[in-house]
């Protein structure tokens, strides 16, 4: 069998459809809103990666210090042969959780970009002969299915995108990802913490307007995928802290009322002066919360590990 294989779960056109559905629902509401993986287009990718390396962006840098710094225990406490990561993309940080596991058999990036997975599995394959990497073409929000491949497994997800999801949506994802794992399998999970407001809304509100930027694409995608006609220049864009549900929430505001034409969904949607659209979530946790949340999916939590800064965690826990 060859070293590197690609198989596509994802009907071609799902990723249309699935924007056509998430739109009409999204813009015909009350309150608008839509779901953040609407910004990961090519350009909202480079974007995306621009706001890594911004000063005011800290999690991709305190969670790279924290698998710099706990790669060997995780590989230690894992035993992994398996390593699944769910939305892989360029599988960087993953490097370091890689070079200490050299007794890995098969890595599994799973993404929903053909050319972000083909990348990355080459120059993997390249660097570590005799390891398999096998790459799913899918969206992990809906159900997973994984290849045959030697335990114990190790599913990582890292970044904070659990944090794009409501608290349900979590709950439903959490306990799919259960249900991919035996007894003695592990979960590693990325989470940005609660801190001061200050520090999370610059993270989210960038000196540079790269955050802006970002935002203000998904326009850009609607307009080149649905034929609508949005004017970035007249949305601005809000990042404001949500106490009550200790969430970041990213919106875009009409600077004055206004009609979009929606053609691909014979549509045209209004928006009053000041009418904000909803564009992501992102949860801030604590340590209590995450516990609570793995147990209701029978993940028992077995570390815990923050950046020097007490900023971001990784979490590890075990099937039960
Ligand atoms: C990639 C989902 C972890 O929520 O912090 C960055 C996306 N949004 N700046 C996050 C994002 C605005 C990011 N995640």
């Amino acid at each position: 069998m060859s070293p590197f294989q690609l198989t596509r779960t994802l009907p071609e056109d799902a990723t249309g459809a699935a924007l056509r559905a998430d739109v009409l629902h999204g813009l015909t509401r009350t309150s608008k809103t839509l779901p953040p993986k609407w910004f990961y287009d090519a350009h909202g990718s480079d974007l995306f990666e621009k706001i890594t390396e911004l000063p005011e962006y800290y999690p991709t840098r305190a969670e790279r210090e924290i698998l710099l710094d706990r790669a060997p225990e995780i590989a230690a406490a894992t035993g992994t042969r398996t390593l699944v990561e769910l939305g892989s993309g360029s599988s960087d940080k993953t490097r370091h959780l890689l070079d200490a596991m050299p007794g890995l058999h098969t890595y599994v990036p799973v993404d929903v970009s053909e050319s972000a997975l083909r990348q990355a599995g080459e120059a993997l394959i390249a660097e570590r002969p005799g390891l398999d990497v096998h790459a799913l073409i899918a969206d992990f929000t809906g159900g997973l299915s994984l290849p045959r491949t030697p335990g114990p497994r190790l599913v990582a997800f890292l970044g904070g995108t659990i944090g794009n999801l409501l608290p349900v949506e979590r709950a439903g994802f959490l306990a799919s990802v259960r249900s991919l794992l035996s007894p003695g399998d592990a979960l590693l999970l990325g989470t940005d913490l609660v801190k001061d407001e200050s520090v999370l809304v610059a993270a989210y509100d960038d000196a540079a307007g790269v955050t802006a930027e970002f935002n203000k694409n998904v326009l850009t995608v609607m307009n080149r995928e649905l034929g609508a006609d949005f004017d970035p220049g007249a949305f601005d864009h809000v990042a404001l802290w949500d106490t009550e549900h200790e969430w970041i929430e990213m919106r875009l505001r009409a600077r004055t009322a206004q009609t979009v034409k929606i053609p691909a969904l014979d549509l045209a949607v209004d928006f009053a002066g000041g009418e904000e659209l909803r564009t992501e979530v992102s949860a801030k946790f604590r340590e209590d919360g995450v516990r609570g949340e793995l147990a209701a999916a029978g993940l028992g939590l077995t570390h815990w590990w923050t950046d020097r800064e007490g900023r971001f965690a990784l979490s590890l826990s075990m099937a039960r």
